[in-house]
């Protein structure tokens, strides 16, 4: 068994938050391995908690036209969440909800070491770009030790507000240039670690 399908195992034993109790499924996200570029929503939504599939609901179907637009396929990227439950009601997650969910999230990067993480959303912008809104930071990418993080809105909320659906596109388009300046600076060795924002 991959290692990666060993945490999936370990993340639907879950039972270290109340959401446990409200769940149908637990959605610990998919991918392959090795993916170079890796998405991290928010939380399941109906669609997801009855899949255990993260992103198939109408955001997700948004989600896999945007990932076309760079010329990939779904199955190419990692998808994954900042909560693995659904809260019920779609609410918001809670704080000590995100805490306690926090070391799955990290645990798949660690597995995973994507070269681009890209945060969609406020949640999972609010863990990799602490202080910043949204509406400063998207489409801009910061560089911690060998993994860039790029943030962007979320999906569902440029369906909800369709002049949103421009800059998610234009965002989108940004990275495969994002990718290109990962794999560049993978190639420069024992760079030490620095925190960069352009
Ligand atoms: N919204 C999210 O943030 N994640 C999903 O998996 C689905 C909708």
């Amino acid at each position: 068994m991959s290692a990666l399908v060993e945490l999936n195992a370990e993340i639907e034993r879950c039972r270290n938050c109340e959401l446990a109790k409200h769940r149908t499924k637990v959605v610990p996200g998919e991918g392959p391995e090795n993916a170079r570029l890796l998405f991290i929503g928010e939380a399941p939504g109906w669609y997801e908690d009855q899949s255990g599939r993260p992103f198939v609901g109408p955001a997700g179907q948004y989600l896999d036209q945007l990932i076309g637009m760079i010329g990939l396929k779904r199955s190419q990227v990692f998808i994954a969440n900042v909560i693995k439950c659904r809260p019920p009601d779609n609410r918001d997650p809670l704080p000590g909800e995100i805490q306690s969910c926090g070391k799955w999230l990290e645990s798949q990067l660690e597995l995973i070491r994507p070269k681009v993480v890209v945060t969609l959303g406020r949640y999972s912008m609010a863990k990799y770009f602490p202080g910043e809104s949204i509406s400063k930071i998207h489409g801009r990418a910061r560089r911690v030790n060998n993994i860039i993080y790029f943030a962007m809105y979320h999906p569902a909320a440029a369906l909800h507000q369709g002049n949103l659906r421009k800059v998610i596109e234009a965002d989108m388009l940004k990275l495969p240039g994002v990718l290109a300046e990962a794999d560049a600076a993978t190639e420069e060795k024992d760079k030490p670690a620095q925190l960069t924002m352009f």
